[in-house]
């Protein structure tokens, strides 16, 4: 396996990427792009790091359907097409979608090959672009075939972000939230302080939140114990983003999903006397003022705990939780009722955003 590396922030001369790429001057690199990220991005790494500019393009439809064993098949394809070796590079410049569809690939072939990433939104900059996580979706299910595989490096350039719409940001930001949350006090503090959550004045607090997310995979990579707390607020805001994939008109984003979650976790974290009851008001507040709620019908309970049931991250047929025992500080395993789930659930759709 290789190793975990460090983050690299990158500036506008790209020094960091350029060293890595000395060590591949003499072989094949491929970028990986979705259609957005040919559109909005692959011009300003290429302007940057000409270095790149005889690099092979592959381009994916910028749609979570990508993730799928056919366009596995097509990259495979395209790979062996042109002669790419395990030693040589493929980056992946987009994504979630991108890093987890790419860095399988990448794992795959030719029994592992060597990959970057650069992440382009700030969900993909603070949590799929780091860990090694990789996979596509298979028969409905997300994230059903993969592996963890960890890229050579990680490059954080801010100024992809500028492209992005402001639900973007917020959705990136949820994830910023929980490492706070779950692991750094200090950090949740700068946060709640925030009277507005945009990109020009997160970079410190996206640093600070990709230096947890290492710290905690390297202290447990394979999500035997530590990891597990990056699932705070994500077994509640999985089945709401699951549900609203399929009720509503215009889906909600992965990180918005989480906030509603991180409310009712909270609120299950508080029921449960780990946090404090003004513990919980402070995240719940936090949450209601940047964020729009997604509503559910409380007639859908039975939908909302089947997919909370059907959950890859239970070992048993119980509901297993990631809670918070304190501010910054997060326990992991931890059965809850299912009376309590539906409070906790009842609670977020009571509360007047
Ligand atoms: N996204 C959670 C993890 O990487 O473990």
């Amino acid at each position: 396996m290789n190793s975990l590396n460090p983050v690299a922030f990158v500036d506008q001369d790209f020094t960091e990427l350029k060293t890595l790429l000395e060590n591949y001057h003499d072989k094949k690199q491929v970028i990986l792009v979705d259609t957005n990220t040919k559109k909005y991005c692959l011009t300003l790494l290429l302007e940057h790091v000409p270095e790149l500019n005889h690099a092979e393009i592959f381009q994916v439809a910028a749609e979570e359907n990508s993730k799928s064993m056919e366009i596995c098949f097509d990259l495979w394809k395209r790979l062996t097409d042109n002669n790419f070796n395990r030693n040589d590079l493929l980056i992946n410049l987009g994504g979630g979608m991108i890093s987890d569809l790419g860095g399988f690939v990448a794992a795959t072939y030719k029994r592992g090959m060597d990959y970057i990433n650069i992440p382009t939104s700030l969900l993909a900059q603070v949590d799929a672009s780091i860990g090694g996580k990789t996979g596509v979706n298979f028969h409905h299910f997300k994230n059903l075939i993969g592996s963890i595989y960890l890229p050579k490096s990680v490059f954080i350039f801010n100024d992809f972000l500028t492209t992005l719409p402001k639900r973007q940001i917020l959705s990136g930001f949820g994830e910023v939230i929980k490492s706070g949350l779950i692991a750094d006090k200090e950090l949740w503090k700068e946060i709640k302080q925030l009277d507005e959550i945009s990109i020009g004045q997160l970079t410190d607090i996206v640093k600070d939140a990709c230096q947890i997310k290492l710290d905690i995979v390297k202290s447990d990579l394979h999500e035997k114990s530590i990891r597990k707390t990056l699932n705070f607020g994500h077994t509640i805001g999985h089945a709401i983003e699951t549900y609203s994939m399929s009720n509503h008109p215009s889906p909600c984003f992965h990180g918005e999903a989480i906030a509603m979650g991180m409310i009712c976790e909270s609120y299950i974290s508080w029921k449960t006397n780990k946090i404090t009851q003004e513990d919980h008001q402070e995240i719940e507040g936090f949450i209601v003022k940047h964020y729009a709620k997604i509503d559910f019908d409380l007639n859908d309970f039975s939908s909302l705990l089947e997919t909370m049931k059907k959950d890859k991250k239970n070992i048993s047929n119980e509901y297993n939780f990631s809670l918070l025992d304190e501010i910054g500080l997060a326990c992991f395993d931890v059965k809850v009722e299912e009376e309590l789930i539906k409070e906790s659930l009842v609670h977020l759709h009571n509360i007047n955003f």
